[in-house]
């Protein structure tokens, strides 16, 4: 299966299928030097195997985790590149979740003022939704992805194949963005969610997944409007992110518990359904008083006010403008042991 992004600066593939690890030479232009970024909680056969069909190959494995992030880290893939005379012709590859993923992609639009980069995902959640929009970025001062750019990849490819590997937990958060994307725009999509085991369906979520976020992204390049709409469940997510501390929830996990209060009860209750399911939560242990003092802190309050998007019908989304106190009482449906509206 075969997808495509068009915008104004050119168009790229995604292609989805299993086993497509193997034949990446045969859709990436691999006969240049290739830094493949990975880290080292990806099993490395599939570095390994991606570096079997390039002419040049060059591994850098970076440490997992959001706190390799961070701009010593890019530093080091960018003096890599150096040191391998890399010039604008080469290209970066990542593979490897989200994280790897907005870190090359930061290293190759700033390499040379920006060389080819290509992404193989390697999670669920870089799968269904991180490896394509273009969005790169590095952590700074605390801050998630406060350095970063806009920079499509040349290329993406996703082989589902890989995902046997991901621990259960990993692949739950990651289908956390699938629900979201199904939530707000596809309901055929969440119907699917509903009544399948995703391991058997892996082609036709990622595709469906896929095929909305590259629709937002021709129209909304740059997330000046309509993009917002994959934000969906983070605003509150992020506050619970916050509470939680590093050692807490996963990021996924805490899009599922912000999706709940944002939705109609009719939808929650679906919601509700698929996400426990999905073994993801639907209650968690911070206080709706706490965690409404962590939305305040969030970047999207604008004069005591915050956006959030809603969903009082599957697949369509309103965008609010709402005062904070008003979020107290929807903030209760997630509390544990607190009041179901
Ligand atoms: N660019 C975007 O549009 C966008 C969107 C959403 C999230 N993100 C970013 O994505 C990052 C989170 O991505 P993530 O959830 O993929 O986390 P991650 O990249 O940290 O990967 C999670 C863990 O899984 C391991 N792993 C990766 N592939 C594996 C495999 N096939 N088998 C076994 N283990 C494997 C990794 O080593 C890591 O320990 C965050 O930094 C977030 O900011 C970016």
């Amino acid at each position: 299966m075969k997808l495509s992004l068009s915008l104004p600066g050119g168009s790229y593939d995604i292609l989805i299928e299993r086993g497509a690890l193997s034949r990446a030479g045969a859709v990436f232009s691999l006969c240049r030097r290739v830094m493949i970024v990975t880290d080292n909680g990806v099993p490395p056969q599939y570095a390994q195997t991606l570096a079997a069909q390039c002419k040049a190959p060059y591994i850098v494995t970076v440490p997992q985790g959001e706190k390799s992030k961070n701009l010593a880290t890019l530093e080091t893939v960018l003096h890599r590149l150096l040191d391998a005379g890399f010039d604008r012709g080469d290209c970066v590859a990542a593979v490897g979740g989200g994280m790897v993923g907005d870190l090359a992609g930061l290293a190759a639009s700033l390499y040379m003022r920006g060389i080819d980069f290509y992404n193989v995902p390697t999670t669920v959640l870089a799968q269904v939704d991180s490896s394509v929009g273009g969005k790169t970025a590095v952590d700074l001062g605390g801050m998630k992805n406060v350095v970063g750019s806009f920079y499509q990849p040349r290329g993406v490819l996703i082989d589902p194949d890989v995902l046997t590997s991901l621990p259960p937990r990993q692949v739950s958060a990651g289908l956390a963005e699938a629900v979201k994307i199904a939530l707000t725009c596809d309901p055929g999509l969440f119907a699917l969610l509903e009544s399948q085991a995703p391991e058997a369906h892996w082609e036709e979520i990622l595709s469906g997944a896929l095929r909305c976020k590259a629709a937002v992204v021709e129209q909304d390049e740059k997330e000046q409007g309509l993009r917002r709409i994959l934000n969906f469940g983070h605003t509150i997510g992020h506050a619970i992110e916050s509470c939680e501390g590093l050692q807490g929830l996963l990021h996924g996990e805490c899009v599922a518990l912000g999706m709940l209060p944002m939705c109609s009860e009719p939808v929650r209750r679906r919601l509700q359904a698929v996400l426990t399911k999905l073994s993801l939560p639907v209650r968690c242990r911070i206080r709706p008083d706490d965690l409404l003092r962590a939305v305040l802190h969030d970047k999207k309050m604008r004069g005591g006010i915050v956006t959030v998007t809603t969903v009082r019908e599957i697949g369509r989304w309103e965008m609010q403008e709402i005062a904070p106190q008003e979020l107290l009482p929807l903030l209760g449906v997630i509390a544990e042991g607190g009041e179901q509206l």
